[in-house]
């Protein structure tokens, strides 16, 4: 038996799981000590109440003989499928059901999606960018190209011409600096997968958080998109649904390559890989789309975007230079007087007692800065900015 030996050039750990251990093992150390944790992007407000009444519903539906469900649609159902088409296409984006593929969250899709590429393609990946994309590529021994996100450019890499990928990461808004891409830089984007014969992978898991009018939400926006494009969303950062577990990818029906059918090619990967999302779950998620639903998730999208400007306005106060938290949740900034990414964690973690994300852990453009969420309560948020200023 030969082991994938790609998986000896990967990190020793996942970002996430490595920031726990170390949280961990210092709340062990000093128990007395009350940590703040604006590390992982977790929400903490619970689930809506249309949620909550939809998958009351939905369990007593399951407890009687003539409501039971036993397996669902791998894809998802089509109540669910209905409702996302209905939510992209009031802001003009016109996708068929069939289009939709409803999973337990954007990280297994953009983890799985690769099934369907040849180990072979060169992919061309953000730096710094959420570590999954970089991971999961190691682990199919792909060879992967790094694009320059900085303080120059606004975090918001373009096309470079002289550059020729095969598969294309883009997010927006940008896991972890915030930064979102405007239209026509995403059109650049488009037509340059479609000049390469890419396939662009857009994760959007962080849109519902654009405020601006004017920033595209959806990949789908641009034209050309669905002939190079797949999109990545979820029910986790819009509506709490981290520890519930629903999300779903677009797989456009014109996506073909060497006269495959991507979306053809997706189905077949779920039918025959995974067993759909439970039930309950997706009635849940189809709340989310009700008027009741949509009102409630964007009261707690608002509790949010007012943690990260009260952060913002801790940092303009400190002089700290950061960007995101305006249609973020994340507020990305330079970590003071010149320390690395993982000093100023063990600083902030040591002396303040609060835990964040070192920048060096989403790429090595992210040395020397550092990520703050704002999914913390208002209470816990508040009073990691009056340690922060002390
Ligand atoms: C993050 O903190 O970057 C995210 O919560 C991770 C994720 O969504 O998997």
């Amino acid at each position: 038996m030969k082991i994938n030996e790609n998986y000896l050039k990967l990190e020793q750990s996942y970002l996430f799981t490595n920031i726990g251990r170390k949280v961990s093992a210092y709340q062990a150390e000093h128990p007395d000590k009350k940590i703040i944790r604006l590390g992982i992007g977790d929400v903490t407000l619970p689930l809506c109440p249309a949620v909550i009444d939809a998958m009351h519903a939905a369990v007593t539906e399951m407890g009687k003989a003539e409501t039971f469900r036993g397996y669902g649609p791998e894809q998802g159902y089509d109540f669910l499928r209905n409702a996302v088409r209905d939510y992209y296409a009031q802001r003009g984006v016109q996708l068929k059901s069939e289009e939709i593929f409803i999973s337990d969250g954007a990280k297994s899709d953009i983890g799985n999606i690769l099934d369907l590429f040849s180990a072979d393609n060169t992919v061309l990946i953000p730096d710094p960018v959420y570590p999954v994309y970089v991971d999961t590529n190691i682990m199919a021994g792909r060879k992967i190209l790094y694009m320059d996100a900085n303080e120059k450019n606004g975090f918001l890499p373009l096309p470079d011409p002289a550059v020729k990928a095969d598969i294309i990461y883009l997010c927006s808004p940008n896991n972890p600096t915030g930064a979102v891409y405007n239209r026509q830089q995403l059109k650049a984007w488009v037509d340059y997968a479609l000049d390469c014969g890419a396939v662009l992978l857009f994760d959007a898991a962080y849109e519902c958080f654009i405020h601006d009018p004017a920033l595209p939400r959806s990949i789908f926006e641009i034209e050309g998109a669905r002939r190079c494009a797949i999109e990545f969303c979820s029910f986790s950062k819009t509506a709490g649904f981290t520890g519930t577990r629903c999300g779903y990818t677009v797989v456009p029906e014109e996506l073909e390559f060497e006269g495959a059918s991507l979306n053809k090619f997706w189905l077949r990967r779920q039918t025959t890989k995974f067993n759909g999302v439970p039930y309950i779950v997706q009635r849940g998620a189809a709340a989310v789309f009700t008027p009741e639903g949509q009102e409630q998730i964007h009261k707690n999208i608002e509790y949010y975007m007012e943690n990260a400007r009260a952060i913002a306005g801790a940092m303009r106060n400190l002089g700290i230079w950061f960007t995101g938290g305006e249609n973020s949740p994340y507020i990305w900034l330079k970590c003071p007087g010149g320390r690395s990414s993982w000093e100023y964690f063990d600083y902030l973690l040591e002396e303040k007692n609060i835990v964040g994300t070192p920048g060096a852990g989403f790429g090595k453009n992210g040395e020397g800065f550092f990520r703050l969420t704002a999914f913390g309560s208002r209470e816990a948020t508040l009073e990691a900015i009056e340690r922060l200023s002390k």
